[in-house]
């Protein structure tokens, strides 16, 4: 006969009760790491592709550099509420603090990686307007207006026609935070669009200049596309006289906000967008315009970091009608839009189909 192992009947009961808790302790494990890997399955299915699913290098953090705790502190501040969003799973661990703060921006930038990149998607050899610009900044809080609201419901507005005779205006006032673009006008259109405005993104050639849109309650977010961006903020706010030098289409030539209105947006949210979202190419081919993603695309993408729940409206465009109204206001047509080379639409399009289909974002229009 073969000798047999004594049965394990024979442990202490201290011991078995030992194992019971080694034993637990690796299925928990299994558990959990099985849900991490179906995560991951999970942001592979939503591009459709199974290549690249680690987020680009910049985005690695290597541990060298740490978050000031000033920064710390705002990112937490960020995630006050609770409840899970719907798109957790779209931001990935690293939340970034939208705006810039003049006494830490170049340290979150190494931590972010956007010393690695030039603008308009980092902060690389620009640093010194950077600098400049911020000092005319109070400060770098989420907004204005008193904001103890745990868990925002937010709405992205955008300029699209198709908000045009849609009575949508009482619907998006309701919201806790209101964000719209560029100078998609409130005044002459609250029925359609309200009257609210929480955060507004801009850029020099598109910000508001007649003092007839001045709001008290908004918050400017400047997406900064060139180093001459900050140094006309810079001008304006030391009350300098505007050149219209270097900028594609006429600047704003006075400033209507209060400088405690104003933010910089971080660059690594406008890089997110580009590189991790619309999967657009570090590099373009050299007759090839470089895309940038739109206004609208990023708002889309500061309401994932700054809200619970993300609403938009206005972002449907009809490419079949050449004649049809681009935005709500105005007279441009559609077939200006398909001229435009420095985005990509259809991509973006495509993108948003995305995010409504997988409940992302809820769609008004
Ligand atoms: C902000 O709102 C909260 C709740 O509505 C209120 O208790 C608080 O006093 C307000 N703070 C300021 C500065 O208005
Ligand atoms: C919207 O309503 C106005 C007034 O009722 C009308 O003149 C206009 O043609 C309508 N526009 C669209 C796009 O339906
Ligand atoms: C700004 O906020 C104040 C206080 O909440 C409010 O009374 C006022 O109507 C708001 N103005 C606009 C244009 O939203
Ligand atoms: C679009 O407008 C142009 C000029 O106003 C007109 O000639 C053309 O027939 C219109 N096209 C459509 C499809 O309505
Ligand atoms: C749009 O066109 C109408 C009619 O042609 C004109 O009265 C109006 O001034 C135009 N609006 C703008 C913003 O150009």
């Amino acid at each position: 006969m073969l000798p047999t192992r004594k049965p394990p009947s024979g442990l202490p009961v201290m011991k078995r009760i030992l194992l019971f808790f080694i034993l637990a302790a690796a299925v928990m494990y299994g558990i959990l790491h099985g849900n991490l890997w179906r995560n991951n399955l999970y942001w592979i299915s939503f591009y459709g592709q199974t290549s690249s699913v680690r987020a680009p290098p910049s985005y690695e953090t290597s541990g060298v550099t740490q978050l000031p705790p000033t920064a710390v502190e705002r990112r937490n501040a960020l995630d006050s509420c609770v409840l899970k969003p719907a798109f957790e799973s779209l931001l990935g661990i690293d939340k970034i603090y939208p705006f810039l703060c003049a006494n830490d921006f170049i340290r979150v930038a190494e931590f972010h990686g956007s010393d690695k990149f030039e603008l308009p998607y980092g902060i690389k050899r620009a640093e010194q307007f950077f600098r400049l610009a911020l000092s005319r900044l109070q400060n770098c809080g989420l907004s204005n207006e008193n904001d103890s609201i745990a868990c925002r419901r937010c709405v992205v507005v955008g300029n699209g026609g198709v908000l045009r005779n849609k009575t949508l205006g009482e619907k998006i006032d309701s919201y806790d935070v209101i964000i719209r673009m560029n100078n998609g006008p409130v005044i002459g259109y609250e029925e359609d669009v309200g009257r609210r405005t929480t955060f507004r993104l801009s850029y020099p050639e598109s910000i508001f200049s007649d003092p007839i849109h001045y709001d008290p309650n908004t918050t400017v977010v400047l997406i900064v596309f060139k180093p001459r961006d900050l140094k006309w903020l810079w001008e304006i706010l030391g009350g300098q006289k505007i050149s219209a030098k270097g900028f594609w289409k006429k600047p704003a030539l006075n400033m209507i906000y209060k400088s405690s209105q104003i933010r910089i947006l971080d660059p690594s949210i406008t890089r997110k967008t580009a590189y991790e979202w619309l999967r657009f190419p570090t590099r373009f081919p050299k007759k090839e315009k470089p895309k940038h993603p739109t206004t609208g695309l990023i708002a889309i993408t500061l309401a994932f970091h700054i809200c619970h729940e993300v609403h938009m409206a206005g972002f449907k465009y009809d490419f079949t009608d050449r004649n049809g109204s681009l935005h709500y206001y105005g007279n441009d047509t559609m077939s200006q839009m398909m001229q435009n080379e420095y985005h990509n639409i259809d991509a973006e399009q495509k993108f948003l189909k995305k995010l409504i289909d997988k409940n992302f974002v809820v769609n008004l229009t």
